[in-house]
């Protein structure tokens, strides 16, 4: 059952394709105070509470305080409350209750999960104006309640993105590769190390200075051809775009742009100046139609040269400064100049210069056209990068009609789920990051994104060869697996390691699952159903509340991936008795029976466990080193107490869209 109460008169967000009426009246479960513009919650000591989608910290979010504004911060660290995602849905569970909430409104809104006090869940609103949502049972058959909730929940936000089957794929990225020489190089490497590969990711430097939507022909020179070249190796080149739109005479975008007045205002009526990459942009304004439309149609220009694959970025927006902050921080600066900087001018001082980019202040500065009103960008800023995916995810139905097109996004809104994944933004290569990426897996499921995944490897820091042996290993698992760095850190490219021979091995394994995988996603697309879930979503002991380190994939297995650095083995807490598969390769591994409760087991560098539930399956293919060339037709079956015929594999050409 679902019930939708209104308070206020909030902005709609489209994250809700189900008509639902508004039910009157008080809402359950929640005290209301509209003085502090806040929701409140008694929970009970044994509630958990899962959900949030990508945020930091475990599976259980209870404990800390989580802000829902979308932020371009690269430091993912335990004290943040915000990262590039709002995805304010999630649920209270316990053995007396289970419902969940989705908390409808795109603007600013805390979530203070027994922070402030530890037996009271807050929610409170910059505005107080949005839809609530409380979902709960019972729900038919045996379903276990909680995934009722979320199979509820997803029934009413549309089903989710489903990309192309060569993005279950390996791809590699760097910022950047910036020469068609080069990508060319990392292909013939992967391919001399036999290591699978589908996609080679482009970073900003392909573009002529930073231009969406062009392509430095002296880097890339004939790019259609290269692109064609690559292709007939089976691999995808798959380019970003970027949120910001160079301001350059000439420039077809930019032209356009201002001529049909498709960029974001300021309150006089002049276009907001910012910058990103390119140095001064204006944002086009993805919440009104027709500039999304128009800038949607621009992926065409990529399209027509063969690419079928993207990554929108830096669509918080993340702002390095605008023209207008500029201004005020250079005159304030004037008023330093010559002073005895003492304990708060100095601090103040200091502020003041380091807080240019991604500042408050800028987030107030520009408007949107959005449904026939003219409204304040930091009302909606939580819509912004989600527009901009669905601009290119509506663009790619007209312009690709037949074949689905890889999309996914670094900013998002629930809504956004539909045209696009996300990856996790800019992580570390830490290994408390290879966690994170493992916690944040169920509640990005949850909230519909299904086709995620972090920077393997890390993507700032420098890599070392034993986190990306242990992170390739989880990541082998992740729909989205991709290893990226950033510019000036360690090249983690696989063939560069002295393990290359483990890299293979794993990534091959990858290509053996996936059948799996591949299954398993789309069934959980197709049927609202979760990829990866908490344990207690399937289990009711106390202890399988708790573990914060596994993970279900799927309906056949779970995983315990090693994350701690010098360590050849792990606790793992099973809460049925399980068939333990050790693989060093696919076609090499042991396996034992393990009984419910606690084990130490071995998982040296290399080695992946996988854990399969009694009564199922797990279908296993022979990898080949492109996803196209891997067959479902000659499966092997690994069982734990059933048959291959407990299996249902989902096939279909991969390319196809779904209707
Ligand atoms: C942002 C992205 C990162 C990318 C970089 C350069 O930091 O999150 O993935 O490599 O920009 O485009």
């Amino acid at each position: 059952m679902i019930r939708k109460f209104r308070i206020g008169n909030p902005i709609e967000t489209d994250s809700v394709v189900k008509d639902i009426e508004i039910t009157n009246g008080e809402i359950p479960y929640f005290k209301e105070d509209a003085g502090t513009k806040s929701l409140f919650i008694e929970l009970d000591q044994e509630d958990k509470v899962f959900g949030l989608g990508e945020t930091i910290r475990g599976m259980n979010k209870r404990g800390w305080i989580y802000t829902s504004n979308n932020a371009d911060d690269p430091n993912h660290t335990e004290d943040k409350r915000s990262l590039y995602a709002s995805q304010n849905f999630f649920v209270i569970t316990s053995k007396s209750r289970t419902f969940g909430v989705y908390i409808d409104t795109p603007g600013t809104v805390t979530f203070d999960i027994g922070y402030s006090k530890f037996n009271e869940l807050t929610i409170s609103f910059e505005d107080y104006d949005f839809d609530i949502y409380i979902i709960e049972g019972p729900f038919e058959g045996e379903e276990k309640e909680v995934k009722g909730v979320v199979k509820e929940f997803r029934s009413i936000i549309g089903r989710s993105y489903i990309p192309p089957r060569w993005a279950f794929g390996y791809g590699q990225s760097r910022w950047s590769y910036f020469t068609a020489a080069e990508v060319r190089e990392v292909a013939d490497k992967y391919d001399e190390a036999g290591i699978p590969l589908d996609m080679i990711y482009l970073d900003i430097d392909y573009m002529e200075r930073y231009k969406d939507f062009t392509v430095d022909d002296k880097a890339f020179p004939d790019f259609k051809e290269f692109v064609s070249e690559m292709k007939n190796r089976g691999i995808h080149l798959v380019p970003i775009i970027d949120a910001g739109v160079k301001i350059e005479d000439g420039y077809d975008v930019y032209e356009e742009g201002v001529e049909k007045d498709y960029f974001v205002k300021k309150e006089d009526g002049e276009r907001l100046v910012a910058a990103v990459w390119p140095g001064r942009v204006h944002f086009p304004d993805f919440l009104n139609d027709e500039a999304r439309a128009w800038f949607g149609n621009k992926y065409k220009v990529l399209l027509d040269q063969g690419i079928d694959g993207f990554w929108n970025d830096m669509n918080e927006p993340a702002i390095f400064y605008t023209e207008d902050h500029l201004k005020e921080v250079f005159d304030k600066i004037e008023e330093y100049k010559d002073k005895n900087l003492d304990i708060n001018s100095f601090f103040a001082f200091k502020d003041l210069v380091g807080s240019i980019d991604n500042n408050d202040s800028d987030y107030k500065r520009f408007y949107h056209e959005y449904k026939g009103q003219k409204i304040r960008h930091d009302k909606v800023h939580n819509l912004f990068g989600y527009n901009m995916t669905r601009a290119a995810g509506e663009a790619f139905e007209r312009l690709s009609p037949d074949e689905r097109i890889l999309m996914f996004s670094r900013s998002s809104y629930i809504g956004m789920h539909r045209y696009g994944g996300i990856w996790c933004g800019d992580n570390k290569s830490w290994w408390s990051h290879l966690l994170l990426n493992i916690q944040q897996m169920p509640a990005l499921s949850m909230c519909g994104f299904l086709y995620s995944g972090a920077d393997v490897g890390g993507f700032g820091a420098d890599t070392t060869e034993d986190l990306l042996l242990r992170w390739i290993a989880f990541g082998i698992f992740t729909p989205l697996f991709r290893n990226h760095s950033a510019m000036g850190t360690r090249k983690q490219e696989l063939y560069r390691f002295e393990s290359v021979d483990k890299f293979k091995k794993l990534v091959e394994l990858r290509y053996a699952l996936l059948p799996y995988l591949y299954s398993e996603f789309m069934k959980a697309a197709l049927r609202d159903e979760m990829l990866f879930a908490p344990l207690s979503f399937e289990y009711d002991d106390e202890r399988s509340g708790e573990v914060e380190d596994q993970l279900l994939l799927g309906e056949s297995i779970m995983l315990a991936p090693v994350y701690k650095q010098n360590e050849t083995g792990r606790y793992v807490y099973l809460p049925e008795d399980m068939k333990m598969i050790r693989f060093r390769a696919y076609d090499d591994y042991d396996e034992e029976v393990l009984s419910a409760g606690d084990h130490y087991v071995k998982a040296d560098l290399g080695e992946v466990l996988v854990f399969v539930r009694k009564g199922h399956v797990l279908p296993l293919a022979k990898p080949e080193n492109r996803t196209d060339k891997v067959s479902a037709d000659s499966l092997k079956y690994i069982c734990y107490e059933a048959d291959s015929d407990n299996y249902e594999l989902y096939t279909d050409d991969g390319i196809s869209r779904i209707k």
